[in-house]
């Protein structure tokens, strides 16, 4: 191990109280050697107008871009809103995706993960965006997989994950993402 791989947490909720939120959260105090996550609030973020990115990108966006830039990996925790990634997740990703030539996302390590109230814990809504990873040629990880059904069962009063098999899976993404990003980025 030469490097360490520097994972920036991105999740697909604006809200408080969110389980993907959460979700980073744990990860975060569960890390593997060498690594390290720091987790971004695309809040800020404006909606997508190829008028206003005419102008110049705004200083949210810039920021956002130059995060993406420094990371050796992305760890994505969405949830899932009608079958798909919230509008906030697609809409950040779309200021990021452009231009296309000089994109950060080009090539960037992508774990994703995901936790909503239903039984197919993002199983859509993680498709949905793995397929758009294609167009912005990320490179997402294949296994191991983490849905997090019924959250609401699985995190405290406190947002603790406290499901201990959930606990151990979320590890289990978090190496395999490290020796990801070290074999792309070459580490
Ligand atoms: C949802 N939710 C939801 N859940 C699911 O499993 N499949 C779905 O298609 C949807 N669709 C959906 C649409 C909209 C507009 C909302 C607001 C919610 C429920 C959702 O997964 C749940 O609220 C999660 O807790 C949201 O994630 P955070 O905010 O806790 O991170």
């Amino acid at each position: 191990m030469t490097e360490h791989v520097h994972v920036l947490g991105i999740a697909g909720s604006l809200r408080q109280k969110s389980y993907n939120k959460a979700a980073l959260r744990a990860a975060a105090e569960m890390l593997p050697e060498g690594m390290t996550l720091d987790i971004y609030d695309i809040a800020p973020i404006p909606l997508f107008n190829a008028d206003v990115e005419a102008q110049g990108d705004p200083e949210p966006v810039r920021d956002f871009k130059a995060r993406l830039a420094a990371a050796n990996a992305l760890l994505i925790a969405t949830p899932e809103y009608n079958y798909s990634m919230p509008g906030v997740l697609k809409n950040a990703l779309d200021w990021a995706s452009r231009p296309p030539a000089t994109t950060a996302l080009g090539e960037k390590p992508l774990a994703i993960i995901g936790a909503s109230g239903g039984p197919w814990g993002t199983a859509r809504a993680q498709l949905a965006l793995r397929q758009s990873a294609v167009f912005m040629n990320m490179h997402p990880m294949n296994k191991p997989p983490l849905q997090i059904p019924h959250a609401e069962a699985k995190f405290n009063a406190d947002l603790k994950l406290t499901d201990e098999i959930t606990r151990q899976h979320l590890h289990a993404v978090l190496v395999a993402l490290a020796a990801w990003a070290r074999r792309l980025n070459r580490i």
